[in-house]
């Protein structure tokens, strides 16, 4: 079963109440979203493999750890997913990027995918999914999906705030990836939002509203 893990770290816990807060500008709320994906992206990569490596410090010859050559990519979800991308980069920058952008239906209800540009080796990449509201769960359990479709076996979801009930929506249909969050708010609200939640992640990121 795939794990929740919270992170408590306290500068993230202060920096997602200033987010939370009605009255943080885009501005603050696009550098905090950054500096949130980047204590995330700490804890997302604990456990990338190491390998020793032989160097030469100016005082003698030692061996010393390096990351063993693995390649990540990082799916952000069009649109608040891109507001997780440059704070993990800065960590990991020989990273790629693709991006997966969806809307749903209006008819059916289904994500349908209207966007999606990958790295061309993905299946060979362990990724890690951007989406800071992992709301009902639909978006990102279907941009998994197509992830899965193309081969992806290893995958990571990074979020900011997620709702039980997206959770659950989630591992439902993707049991094998680990969901990292900031925050397991109360609920969903009548109208999909997360409750207390921070509002509409896209629109404060880029000040649509
Ligand atoms: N997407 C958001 O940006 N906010 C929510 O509360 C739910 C979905």
């Amino acid at each position: 079963m795939g794990k929740v893990v919270v992170i408590d770290h306290p500068l993230i816990q202060h920096k997602l109440t200033l987010i939370r807060d009605k009255n943080t500008g885009s501005k603050d709320f696009r550098e905090i979203v950054k500096e949130m994906s980047m204590l995330i992206g700490y804890e997302i990569t604990r456990d990338l493999p190491l390998q020793e490596v032989e160097i030469e410090t100016p005082l003698c010859v030692t061996k010393s750890k390096s990351i063993a050559g693995k390649k990540l990519g990082l799916v952000p979800i069009l649109r608040a997913g891109l507001g997780m991308v440059d704070g993990i980069l800065q960590l990991i920058p020989a990273a790629k990027v693709g991006h997966v952008g969806l809307y749903r239906d209006p008819e059916t209800l289904e994500p349908v995918e209207y966007y999606c540009k990958l790295p061309t080796d993905v299946e060979e990449r362990d990724l890690i999914v951007l989406d800071p509201m992992l709301a009902t769960g639909g978006s990102a359990i279907a941009a998994i999906g197509f992830l899965k479709d193309k081969g992806v076996t290893n995958i990571k979801l990074a979020c900011i705030i997620a709702s039980p009930e997206g959770i659950k929506a989630f591992h439902d249909a993707h049991d094998d990836v680990d969901i990292y969050v900031a925050s397991v708010d109360e609920k969903l609200n009548d109208h999909a939002y997360i409750v207390p939640g921070l509002g509409d992640a896209g629109d404060r990121l880029f000040g649509t509203k």
